[in-house]
């Protein structure tokens, strides 16, 4: 097994738990009993899931493995995704209940109604069917967190087209080898969006991105900051004079539960992002019966907020889908944390009374260094659940995150998954689980993983290795769009005669058989939150003339969980390594992939540690970039490598 960081060691010392108050529990959506329920029958406990949903025909066959890895639930069933996230609470009477509480960053903001929401979707459907579009074609959307960029998702799903969201951080670049991978026929983008208090572009990046782009026939523009744009002739159409003049008629077609709903595109191993593919009736169910019982959700009582974006899976399954199933009151908010100032979360969160608050470890370290004070200053008395998600979340932010917003009781709820699973898949059940700081514990009922050795047998309690996940789940990827292959070999090769999942996470037991995870154990670096791939990195820095060779590491860091640091062999002695090159690199890599991917450092240097077989040792390079005392070399083809490097760097060379 990979080595860990030495940062993650302190997890495992962790002996804290916080068992649910008497109160809590007697209200708690989840009971102990879930557990030995979905025990005895899996296929029949998630098939009262499916309930949660409406279902215009009912399944005959809750799942059908029989060409594994590709699952088919809910087999014959046929349902709406949009109808059940928007229409049927509607139709039940509670179309005057606010579905999105709208915050904008400049201070403008918007309540939408189910009915209103209803009526926007119905409309933007019937937009996007006056384009030509049929069910099965592939819609990209590169926005900011404004409502139209949620109405536009359920509009795809309500037509039965396929959604895929790119992250408004993503380069012009990045764009267009997502659009060009699934050869979307419309990209649907905003003039510009806000970030920092300062209006950005957006439609120009979209337009370089697009430049030559042959499947796009169509792009709409949603105006929000109302800044001049380029629009070209035929291609680009204004959100408003398309979708404004609709019809808020439109008659929901049921699709099959297979149907594909979307696309996610997210880093692998490799340079080449992978295209997740998920489907309607499974990855809906495992959204609705996750969010209902793993935020302990009432409709109708509480108001909800996950600080996601839209862009990550997060924002798909917790901000979209399993929140509008449930007929959730939400926050979205489409700003930066610090806007116009480091307390604007908990302003929001008293204005609005939110009770359940859903962020990642990387955000809540951020808070404790903007300092205690800060929160102190507002009313988080509505708060009475918290989540985690996207990194392991150490103890002590734990420990500040339920002291300072949690005000000592509001349960934490530490939730692991990947934008792969669809949906959570390991966490402790608020009101059941006694909470353990650093934990995301056990898999939630009806989900089976283990932690298993390099040959794919369970360790016993205290043990560490491989996070596999051993039964099929509904939300769980239907495959990499166009490439089956990377699919089968990237998930289900390394454990293929026992069938498993392979998560691509290191994980442990403690010795209650809690899980603990431990990070990512292949070359994928989680930055903030965010997966970067090595390669990815590594692929855009030697795309710049001045590079050779690069190697990229991710290096503990006490905010973003991970820094990206390179280490570069430029090309030719005259090239000079100073900071001007070192800054243009680094902006080099935020142009070709995105800000997010940008190095925190670079470190310029003569070789590289390779093994004889030619692979880049990147445990030594992270041990000099977390500056430790580097170790063993003796797998190296040339081991007065790591001295030339140790010593370059001291002498600042
Ligand atoms: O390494 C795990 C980490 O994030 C990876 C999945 O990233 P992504 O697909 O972008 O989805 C993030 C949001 C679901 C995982 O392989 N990860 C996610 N949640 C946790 C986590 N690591 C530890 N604890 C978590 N709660």
């Amino acid at each position: 097994m990979t080595e860990q960081s030495p940062a993650l060691d302190n997890l495992l010392t962790e002996s804290r738990t916080f068992p649910p108050s008497e109160a809590f529990s007697a209200q708690a959506n989840a009971t102990a009993d879930f557990y030995a329920e979905a025990d005895a029958d899996r296929e029949a406990f998630w098939a009262k899931q499916a309930e949660r949903l409406h279902w215009e025909t009912k399944w005959s066959q809750v799942l059908d493995w029989t060409n594994a890895p590709v699952a088919k639930w809910f087999v014959g069933g046929k349902l709406n995704v949009a109808y059940n996230c928007v229409d049927r609470h509607v139709d039940s009477g509670h179309g005057d209940q606010v579905a999105i509480h709208w915050v904008g960053e400049p201070g403008d903001s918007r309540d939408i109604t189910y009915a209103q929401l209803k009526d926007d979707v119905s409309r933007a459907a019937n937009a996007l069917e006056s384009l030509g579009l049929e069910a099965g074609d592939r819609v990209a959307i590169q926005m900011p967190m404004v409502p139209e960029a949620i109405v536009a998702m359920l509009a795809c799903a309500r037509i039965g087209v396929l959604h895929s969201v790119v992250f408004g951080g993503f380069s012009p670049t990045a764009l267009r080898s997502r659009v060009d991978d699934q050869a979307a026929r419309i990209v649907i983008t905003t003039d510009g969006q806000y970030r920092r208090g300062k209006a950005a572009p957006m439609k120009v990046n979209v337009d370089e991105a697009l430049e030559g782009a042959e499947s796009v026939e169509k792009v709409i523009v949603v105006r929000r900051t109302g800044e001049e744009v380029p629009i070209t002739e035929g291609r680009d159409i204004w959100w408003h004079e398309l979708v404004d003049g609709q019809s808020a008629e439109h008659t929901p077609q049921a699709f099959d539960s297979e149907h594909p709903l979307f696309i996610l595109y997210t880093s692998g191993t490799t340079g080449k992002p992978k295209g997740i593919l998920h489907t309607s009736g499974g990855y809906l169910t495992q959204a609705a019966y996750t969010h209902h019982n793993v935020f302990d959700h009432k409709a109708g009582e509480d108001v909800y907020w996950c600080t996601a974006d839209i862009g990550w899976i997060t924002g798909h399954t917790y901000i979209v889908y399993g929140p509008l199933a449930n007929r959730t009151t939400q926050v979205v908010y489409e700003g930066t944390p610090n806007t116009p100032h480091e307390g604007r979360h908990w302003e929001i969160v008293q204005q609005h009374k939110v009770s359940i608050y859903y962020t990642a470890p990387t955000l809540i370290r951020t808070f404790m260094k903007w300092g205690n004070e800060i929160p102190q200053k507002y009313d988080l008395s509505s708060l009475r659940v918290l989540g985690s998600v996207g990194e392991p979340i150490n103890p002590e932010a734990w420990i500040w995150y339920r002291e300072n917003i949690g005000a000592n009781s509001a349960p934490i709820v530490d939730t692991w998954w990947q934008t792969e699973t669809g949906g959570i898949m390991i966490s402790p059940l608020p009101g059941v689980t006694a909470t353990k700081p650093g934990s995301a514990q056990k898999a939630l009922p009806g989900i089976s993983a283990k932690v298993v050795d390099d040959q794919g047998v369970e360790v016993g309690k205290g043990g560490g290795g491989y996070l596999v996940l051993d039964k099929p789940w509904p939300g769980m990827l239907r495959g990499i769009w166009g490439d089956e292959q990377r699919f089968r070999e990237t998930y289900w090769s390394r454990f293929a005669d026992q069938g498993f999942y392979f998560a691509g996470d290191g994980a442990k037991y403690d010795a209650d058989g809690d899980v603990w995870l431990l990070g990512r154990v292949d070359d994928v670096m989680n930055v903030s939150g965010h997966r970067i791939s090595t390669t990815e990195v590594e692929s855009a820095l030697v795309s710049h003339p001045t590079v050779a060779e690069a190697a990229v590491v991710g290096a503990t860091d006490p905010t973003t969980g991970q820094g990206i640091v390179a280490f570069v062999i430029l090309r030719g002695n005259a090239v000079d390594g100073g900071d001007e090159a070192v800054q243009e690199l680094r902006n080099h890599v935020a142009k070709e992939i995105g800000p997010i991917a940008k190095p925190r450092q670079i470190l310029v240097v003569q070789e590289l540690p390779k093994t004889r077989s030619g692979k880049i040792m990147r445990r030594l390079l992270r041990d000099v970039a977390e500056n430790r005392q580097v170790g063993d070399v003796t797998t190296l083809a040339d081991s007065s490598v790591m001295d030339l490097i140790s010593s370059g760097l001291k002498s600042g060379k």
